[in-house]
């Protein structure tokens, strides 16, 4: 029976991605059947819950989803649905790999790396209160439970996907208590691991080495803002927003997305590359053990960058459909 996924078209470029994804894989022979819930501002605008719970629930009965990007109103209005959703699924990881695609420009070559992102607490604790006026507080809350998890998750995904080296990423320096704890988990967790190296890093210099030599670091796990700056730094290492994919990891649920948000300065005008959410398509198929349609798109995906065919992001000139029927001719070739 074919596997059951729920598709969230989400805003802006959003929809158009998906379709591009949604054809790429269907041609590529994948077995799976789409089940397309809606969320995000179209919703908010009928005065609905823009994260409803019917859509929580098919992912729960699904465990799979493939998520378009959602806006997330700055500064005033609903708080993000991104975050919304990998609390209210305990989404606990982001897994974010860096890795060089064949085709693409980029500062560097044959970059791979993966960053592990604490998805749950940290600064997205979502807890502010203003104490007097123009005074505010925002809480940063660490648990030793979720960076003992967070922890385990970078070690056992380093250790199946035989990788040799964990970096811990902090501030430890100056939180001593917050990533204190955060630094003291890894290094208990690590103890657990002693095939795998382990070390740690502060996050300023991990920004800096990072930009001197990509090639320095390996697997990287930190708390969730780090983590949040530190995977579009390491994207914009391997060709930027629009090439780099994240899956938010769970014990029950997986929620594969791309890197970037929903580009309204481009929404509607068939200039999205889907490269990203191609890429997240691809993880969703490892996920589910459909590795060689999995490989099958990533070939055809290469190629078609290989042979010059690109977005206007990456210095091309096709449209969304162009590429998309350009991968798919790969496919078939
Ligand atoms: P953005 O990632 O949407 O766009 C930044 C720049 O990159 C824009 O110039 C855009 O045109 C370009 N870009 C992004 N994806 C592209 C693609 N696939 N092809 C070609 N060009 C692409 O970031 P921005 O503008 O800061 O955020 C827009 C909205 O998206 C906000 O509401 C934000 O909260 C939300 N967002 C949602 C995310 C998610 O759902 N996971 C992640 C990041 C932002």
């Amino acid at each position: 029976m074919s596997q059951r996924v729920v598709l969230i078209p989400g805003d802006g470029i959003g929809p158009s991605i998906c379709d591009a994804v949604v054809r790429i894989v269907e041609a590529a022979g994948a077995d799976l059947q789409w089940e397309t819930h809606h969320a995000g501002a179209r919703l908010a605008e009928t005065g609905a819950d823009p994260l409803p719970p019917t859509l929580l629930d098919a992912i729960r009965s699904c465990r799979v989803a493939l998520k378009g990007p959602l806006t997330t109103p700055v500064g005033k209005g609903y708080s993000s649905l991104n975050v919304r959703l990998r609390k209210q699924l305990d989404l606990y990881a982001n897994l974010r790999p860096a890795r060089s695609l064949p085709g693409v420009p980029s500062r560097y070559q044959e970059v791979d790396l993966i960053v592990v992102r604490e998805n749950t607490e940290g600064l997205y604790s979502g807890i502010e209160h203003e104490v007097v006026p123009g005074v505010v507080e925002s809480l940063k809350i660490m648990t030793r439970h979720a960076c003992l998890r967070i922890a385990r998750f970078a070690f056992e995904h380093a250790r199946r996907h035989a990788r040799r080296r964990v970096t811990a990423v902090h501030k430890a320096n100056i939180m001593k208590l917050a990533d204190g704890l955060f630094l003291d988990c890894f290094r208990e967790v690590a103890g657990e691991y002693p095939a795998i190296s382990a070390d740690d890093c502060i996050v300023d210099a991990a920004a800096m080495k990072l930009v001197l030599d990509p090639h320095g670091f390996d697997v990287v796990v930190m708390e969730n803002l780090y983590g949040d700056i530190l995977s579009d730094l390491c994207a914009g290492l391997v060709g930027g927003l629009g090439v780099t994919a994240g899956a938010n990891l769970g014990p029950e649920c997986a929620v594969f997305e791309a890197v970037h948000g929903s580009a309204p300065d481009i929404a509607g005008r068939n200039l999205a590359n889907p490269t990203a959410l191609l890429q997240a398509g691809v993880m969703l198929l490892d996920h589910l053990g459909q590795g060689a349609v999995a490989a099958r798109v990533h070939q055809a995906l290469a190629r078609t960058l290989v042979e010059g065919v690109r977005t206007r992001d990456l210095g091309g000139s096709a449209s969304t459909t162009e590429f998309t029927e350009a991968v798919v001719a790969r496919l078939e070739a």
